[in-house]
């Protein structure tokens, strides 16, 4: 296998550029079977770069057909070569004796075979980009990278039939028909990279809104979508109005084009991008209706809006030197949408769902061999590194800044890196300057945070000396070194916390001077190997809420007694560390049952302990259905398998099975009425109060149709007959589909086909239905759903649903003992290389985490890693290939 690290990008190797494009001027020709795109760009030399005369630009499968400067036609061989992804100039006698130049371009390029999606390429009639990170390269010959800013003018003369909707960054300068030629012209006054640039060109409908900023300036919203989907927009449009708003109230942001615009496309890599004053949304990221959304892809797109708008300013206006850089604004933006969604939703509920997903799926890459710290410091395939660590461990990096300054001071650190760094490409480390600028403390360990890779796990121990009234709490971190070998120095590690009496009243927290503890925010900052911190004055029997809110991505231990999980799930005033107790007692109560192949005595009595708390909860009038929803949910098997590796996965699931059984099987009566009272007919609105509903009766619905077979044909069916929103539809068919004999089950897919065939948004839920299904025959389901006719090989959301479904989501399907899972997802992963290299470099992380499996499985998985490592594969995939391997 070819050399790894000769094929690495390192951010040691950064340089300026010599010189750089300031204005970017082009042309596309979309002609029905290839477009032309003429380049004029001006280049100017770049005074903070050292002097050279060495210009290459990044280019990617084109068809090079003119190339000039200054008007002077150029010449291959003698005036430039051109390699398979560069463009090096050798004119270098002329170059040295210029300070500005012009350089002309046109090149061929052929977007209707494109099945990557990076670049220009066609979705269903459209034509539209995705230049993140890389893809401009594939367009025209450019200095692709995030630190040249240019002002981008574009053309764009396409047939004005078929291409009426012709779209680009900026405000619209003109557009005319002439011949059947349809000509806009776009400028973008805001200086940016290339990879923020986009071109939609179809026969698009428009819904419209506005908004109307803090200063009085009036904004036009546009959502853009294909015929048939323009009754999908009214959700998004709102979402995007409470972000703007958001964004002034919370950071003092504005918008600053006239117009911002959304497009919905259906073949996209990703969920959306965030190119200047044009969205690109993949649809089902951005359309939604209560028949045909659930509660839950209403939340995600609110979200998905919000982080897209949010990225005007964290992201455009300030932009990522390197792609090094990326968690400047993924990190910063992730925490942005996660704070917007926690003020317009339930805040204890996105909490834990965070910190759930940063569990399943964070922890387990950051223990892989794919680990990396949120600013790495090399890589082969920067889209590889769009990761969960990249987003969601960079996001918990910037809510520890946050915890740790306070919500003012952070307020005040965000102003400054947003007026220092306007208009400029900047690096996580400016990012830090200006919290340490406007607080004035040291961040030069806390930094350690962005350059070692791991989950640090904190033990905090607590010891009461009832005599002295001082209760310590002893603290440890260690962190596991990863793949590569590198060992970590200790992490600041703020813990939020507090001492309650019994009834969950907060006790004073008296701690001796001289000790890193902020009495105002109730944080300890922990950055030593070992440390204590000594509470005076305290009474017997308090309990000590530990690491409030989650407020440090560590793996936690402690040394509560099962008393005091239970009294903390009854009384701490923390929403999200009540779930966290309930999660640590199911947690033990799956590791017992490992260990011993059942529940023994001692269990079963923690079982009943746990059943009355949660009992006591679902009575609490005042407590939040959703929090009540998510409190019935068991830890999801990779969490588990996180906390002891190698332990047979399918054993845990077992454990799962045999605790909700014991657990609920006395509350059935109790869950029986429960749904009753909730099961009311009311108007659709995505709200609180009513999304919260509907969750817990729909966990009801799951866990009662689970104990009892026959509540699928009382309570299932009758649900989905009578249903009138997605979320009611899909939880009752969900319910039929694992629990339903095979003939039923099938009976309702067929049903719910019937009713929704045309709908490509519902149609991707009728597949990843399917693939996550209890059913044993799922395998055979699926690989029949890969030759289903509405099937479609070069569409990622259907990928995604059918065999990311089943390989992601689906533990015992995938993990099935015969190994059937593996080979089929070791060949799907190589036939969708050849169409769609990012795709197929996703869909693989499943095999990579085989050390992690029992040996029987690890063994088996990595045998189909190592066969596809002996075929041709595409840049991308090799890298994660070869990584696991290694
Ligand atoms: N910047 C986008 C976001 O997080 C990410 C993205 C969208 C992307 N499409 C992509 C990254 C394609 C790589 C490739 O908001
Ligand atoms: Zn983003």
């Amino acid at each position: 296998m070819a050399d790894i690290k000769a094929q690495e990008i390192r951010l040691e190797d950064y340089r300026p550029t010599p010189f750089s494009i300031s204005k970017t001027y082009l042309e596309f020709d979309l002609q029905s079977d290839h477009t032309l795109v003429k380049s004029e760009l001006s280049f100017v030399r770049n005074t903070k770069a050292e002097f050279s005369d060495l210009i290459e630009l990044d280019g990617q499968e084109l068809e090079l057909l003119e190339l000039s400067v200054n008007d002077q036609p150029l010449t291959e061989a003698q005036d430039y070569k051109v390699t398979d992804n560069k463009l090096i100039f050798t004119v270098t006698p002329f170059l040295k004796t210029q300070d500005a130049f012009t350089l002309k371009c046109t090149t061929r390029i052929y977007p209707e075979t494109n099945t990557a999606l990076e670049g220009l390429y066609i979705s269903g009639g459209m034509y539209c980009t995705q230049c993140e990170a890389e893809g401009f390269r594939r367009i025209t010959y450019y200095l692709d990278r995030p630190d040249n800013l240019s002002v981008f003018t574009t053309q764009i003369n396409a047939d004005a039939s078929k291409y009426p909707t012709a779209l680009s960054n900026g405000n619209l300068e003109s557009r005319t028909v002439e011949n059947g030629r349809v000509i806009a012209r776009w400028y973008d006054p805001f200086p940016k990279p290339s990879y923020l640039f986009a071109l939609v060109a179809g026969d698009l409908l428009v819904q419209e809104d506005s908004f109307t900023t803090a200063s009085g300036r009036q904004v036009a919203l546009q959502i853009f979508v294909e015929k048939g989907n323009e009754h999908k927009c009214d959700h998004a449009l709102a979402s995007l109005k409470r972000s703007m708003k958001w964004d002034e109230d919370v950071y003092g942001r504005e918008y600053d084009l006239d117009l911002f615009m959304i497009v919905a496309v259906d073949h996209f890599n990703m969920g959306a991008m965030e190119n200047k004053g044009l969205n690109i949304f993949n649809s089902s990221c951005v359309l939604a209706t209560p028949e045909t959304a659930t509660d839950e892809s209403f939340a995600r797109i609110e979200g998905i809006v919000g982080h897209e708008y949010f990225h005007n300013w964290s992201g455009n206006r300030v932009t990522c030197r390197d792609w090094f850089q990326l968690s400047l604004k993924e990190g910063f933006t992730v925490f942005r949408d996660a704070e917007f969604s926690a003020d317009m939703g339930s805040r204890a509920v996105k909490r834990l769902e965070d910190v759930s997903f940063l569990r399943q799926h964070q922890f387990p890459e950051d223990a892989g061999p794919m680990a990396h710290p949120i600013r790495p410091s090399s890589y082969m395939e920067i889209s590889n590194f769009y990761t969960v660590t990249i987003y969601e461990k960079g996001a918990e990096v910037v809510r520890m800044l946050h915890t740790i300054l306070g919500a003012e001071l952070f307020r005040k650190g965000s102003d400054l890196y947003f007026q220092t760094f306007d208009g400029q490409a900047a690096t996580t480390d400016d990012f830090v300057w200006a919290m340490e600028q406007v607080s004035g403390k040291d961040f030069g360990q806390f930094k350690r945070w962005y350059t070692q890779a791991g989950t640090p796990e904190l033990t905090l121990n607590v010891d009461y000396d009832a005599s002295s009234k001082q209760l310590t709490l002893n603290a440890s971190q260690i962190t596991a070194p990863s793949a590569d070998g590198s060992e970590k120095e200790p992490f600041v590690i703020p813990v939020k916390l507090a001492l309650l009496d019994a009834s969950g009243q907060e006790q004073p927290l008296n701690v001796a001077a001289g000790n890193d503890f902020d009495a105002s925010q109730q944080v300890w900052l922990f950055s030593q190997h070992t440390d204590s911190l000594v509470f005076e004055g305290v009474e017997k029997d308090t309990l000590v809420s530990l690491l409030r809110d989650f407020s440090a991505p560590v793996t936690l231990k402690d040394n509560f007694t099962m008393q005091q999980r239970i009294n903390l799930i009854g009384n701490d005033t923390n929403g999200f560390n009540r779930w966290e107790q309930v999660q640590m007692v199911f947690r033990s109560l799956v590791k017992s049952h490992v260990d011993h192949g059942e529940l023994d005595q001692a269990a079963k009595a923690l079982v009943a302990q746990l059943r009355d708390s949660l009992l006591s909860m679902l009575n609490d009038a005042d407590l939040d259905k959703a929090v009540k929803a998510e409190m019935l949910q068991l830890p999801a098997e990779s969490e588990i398998l996180i906390l002891y590796p190698k332990t047979d996965i399918l054993a845990i699931a077992d454990a799962r099975d045999a605790i909700k059984n014991e657990l609920y099987l006395p509350l059935i009566e109790k869950f029986e009425s429960l749904y009753g009272e909730l099961d009311q007919a009311e108007r659709y609105q995505f709200e609180a109060q009513q999304v919260g509903r509907r969750k817990l009766k729909n966990q009801i619905l799951s866990i009662l149709c689970e104990l009892d077979a026959k509540y699928v044909a009382e309570l299932a069916e009758p649900q989905y007959q009578k249903a009138d929103n997605m979320s009611d539809q899909q939880a009752a068919l969900r319910a039929i589909c694992n629990f339903a004999e095979v003939s039923v089950s099938d009976d309702y897919l067929g049903q719910f086909l019937t009713q929704w065939q045309s709908d490509n948004q519902v149609l991707e839920q009728w597949f990843r239905l399917q693939s996550t299904s209890d059913r044993t025959d799922v395998l055979e389901l699926v690989k029949g759903l890969l030759t289903h006719p509405l099937f479609e090989y070069q569409n990622p959301n259907k990928l995604r649903a059918v065999v990311g479904g089943f390989c992601m989501a689906n533990t015992r399907g995938f993990h099935n003992q015969d190994g059937s899972g593996y080979r089929f997802l070791a060949e799907q992963v190589a036939k969708v290389d050849k169409m769609n290299p990012q795709i197929a470099a996703r869909l693989v992380s499943p095999l990579v985490k085989w050390r992690s499996y029992d040996d029987t499985r690890g063994l088996q998985m990595k045998s189909h890693l190592e066969v596809l490592s002996k075929g041709e594969l595409s840049k991308d995939l090799f890298e994660i290939v070869s990584k696991s391997l290694a």
